[in-house]
């Protein structure tokens, strides 16, 4: 009987774990697909280095992380609004607090459409909610994998997109809400690009 409970319990495990398995990976292909309709092309590659530094700092991070990472900035691909369209920075905090309920919204909605577990997709919603500010474990996790992944990657493109002030701006914003250990692991990353080693030595030695 107990051997008989064992195989049940064992093949029920199989069953459930293939079925996340193919769930997650076409969760990750709804993502994509979406995020390849965001006005700023680099959010795709973004998605990844966000996931990829997220894994670095947190090599056991659940599924629910992973997809949080992966989906942080989903919005765009909705809605198609950017930093471009704000005037100034002035509003930035309430702006990235909007954009982080927009991409929770709008990833829950895909989960649900895939079938994923409310318990789950709420745990998403949740990190995704706080990804710019953090707050708790996973949540500030999330936020140092999205600072590490912009100046991994993003800096020269948002430059390029959105000007010298408003990227000194995000340097800062990106730099400053990172935990300690992040800061760390930022300050080793190097340029190619001469004038943009400049900009963001200069916002980094200020500090
Ligand atoms: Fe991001």
């Amino acid at each position: 009987m107990a051997i008989f409970l064992w195989r049940e319990v064992g093949w029920r495990t199989i069953m459930y774990n293939q079925f996340m398995e193919n769930n997650l990976l076409k969760v990750k292909e709804g993502i994509t697909t979406i995020i390849k309709e965001s006005p700023i092309a680099s959010d795709v590659e973004h998605a990844e280095r966000t996931l990829k530094w997220l894994l670095v700092l947190k090599p056991n991070a659940d599924d629910a992380l992973q997809v949080a990472a992966y989906g942080h900035d989903i919005d765009r691909g909705v809605t198609k609004i950017t930093n471009k369209d704000l005037a100034d920075m002035k509003d930035y905090d309430k702006d990235r607090k909007e954009h982080s309920e927009r991409s929770a919204r709008f990833l829950a909605e895909l989960l649900v459409k895939n079938g994923l577990s409310s318990a789950f997709i709420q745990k998403v919603k949740a990190l995704v909610e706080k990804h710019e500010v953090g707050g708790d474990e996973e949540s500030d996790i999330l936020r140092d994998a999205d600072s590490i992944a912009y100046f991994d990657y993003n800096i020269p493109l948002y430059l390029q997109r959105n000007g010298e002030e408003k990227g000194r701006y995000k340097i800062n914003y990106m730099y400053d809400r990172a935990s300690e250990g992040a800061k760390i692991i930022i300050k080793t990353l190097k340029f190619d690009d001469e004038n943009i080693q400049k900009i963001v030595n200069e916002e980094l030695n200020k500090k």
